[in-house]
């Protein structure tokens, strides 16, 4: 038996590729946790249907997605990486906990309340209402001791908790409590062109946003074009010179440099040598994934085989969990 302890996160598909925010935030903590824990990662392709998406695109970003995981490092050999619909036991955990779940609790939280308004009260749809509880599903199958996601998710982590713990009282000591991972390391990445607002898919400018596949001569363009602050120092300052300070971060967060390190080495220079050296530090911690990721896309036939044994790993975990919760819950055997 493995005696790591239990790690499970998700990425939505629902971008052509993964931007700095995403690699920094999640990709490359996903990827150094790998062996010191017994990792599960999937992509959420069913997250992704509670908005407007079109079907061709959904096919085209979950391959896309798993490849840049694969591509940015997460071994098939050293974790299980798969893809949340081939696991239908994430959907059947799902109405069980949705029947434990109060309208209330639900409509409370808060991304939920911000995409709704997006999408206008009548528009947004059930799934997007019920959307932290697949998550809980997504979690409490492979009875994860963490959880390595970014700040906005501690909401659906309490959630989770809460479902399990209700489970618990009622049905039996079966669910185990997550704990959410969060990364202190690395500080909310920003927006090139508006850096006050976090560099985001849906609402950052292009030329606010760096995209992992992205041509190494585009990435260079937008670092140099990049918003910096008035006066010529380099220094963090997250008040006065927001921009400077997540260009700061970023070459901090590539390079294992610390900021105050940054600052002595970058003393008395011009934003000029500054923002080249934050160019190429992207640009070589994204040339290789993109050519991995190419190089994965032109084989699709090996890529959805590898996705298959992933899920063939992750359903044999999330079935064993299943067929507790349903005897637990008073449901006839199957035989
Ligand atoms: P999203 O695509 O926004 O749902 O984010 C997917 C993952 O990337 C989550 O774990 C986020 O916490 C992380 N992430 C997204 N944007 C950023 C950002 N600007 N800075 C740091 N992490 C981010
Ligand atoms: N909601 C998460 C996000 O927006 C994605 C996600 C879905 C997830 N299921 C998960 C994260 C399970 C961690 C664990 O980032």
């Amino acid at each position: 038996m493995d005696r790591r302890p239990r790690v499970l996160s998700g990425i939505q598909p629902t971008a052509a590729s993964f931007h700095l925010g995403n690699y920094l935030g999640a990709v490359r903590q996903w990827v150094e946790m790998q062996d010191a824990y017994d990792a599960f990662y999937c992509v959420v392709d069913l997250h992704a249907i509670t908005v407007e998406y079109s079907p061709a695109e959904l096919r085209r970003r979950t391959r896309r997605a798993a490849a840049q995981l694969l591509a940015a490092g997460l071994d098939p050999e050293r974790c299980t990486v798969f893809v949340q619909s081939h696991v239908p036991q994430h959907t059947e955990l799902t109405w069980m906990l949705q029947c434990l779940t109060g309208m209330g609790e639900a409509s409370r939280m808060t991304q939920f309340k911000d995409k709704s308004q997006r999408y206008g009260e009548s528009a947004a749809s059930v799934g997007l209402l019920t959307y932290p509880i697949l998550q809980a599903a997504d979690i409490l199958l492979y009875h994860a001791d963490y959880v390595p996601v970014g700040v906005d998710q501690k909401q659906h982590l309490e959630l989770t908790r809460d479902l399990a713990q209700r489970f618990n009282h009622r049905f039996g000591e079966t669910l185990t409590l997550p704990n959410p991972y969060i990364m202190q390391a690395v500080q909310k990445i920003t927006d090139l062109q508006e850096p006050t607002a976090k560099m985001s898919k849906s609402s950052s400018s292009p030329g606010g946003i760096l995209d992992v596949l992205e041509e190494p001569s585009s990435l260079r363009k937008k670092i140099m074009r990049a918003v910096t602050d008035t006066g010529t120092e380099i220094k963090a300052d997250e008040e006065n010179k927001p921009g400077v300070t997540n260009l700061l971060q970023i070459l901090s967060a590539l390079s294992g440099t610390s900021v105050p390190d940054l600052e002595k080495r970058y003393e008395g220079q011009g934003y000029g040598t500054f923002k080249k050296d934050v160019a190429e530090a992207v640009v070589e911690a994204f040339a290789p994934i993109r050519e991995r990721t190419e190089k994965l896309l032109a084989d699709e036939a090996e890529l959805d085989r590898l996705l298959v044994e992933g899920a063939v790993r992750a359903r044999a975990v999330a079935a064993e969990t299943v067929a507790v919760v349903k005897d637990r819950m008073g449901f006839l055997p199957q035989g």
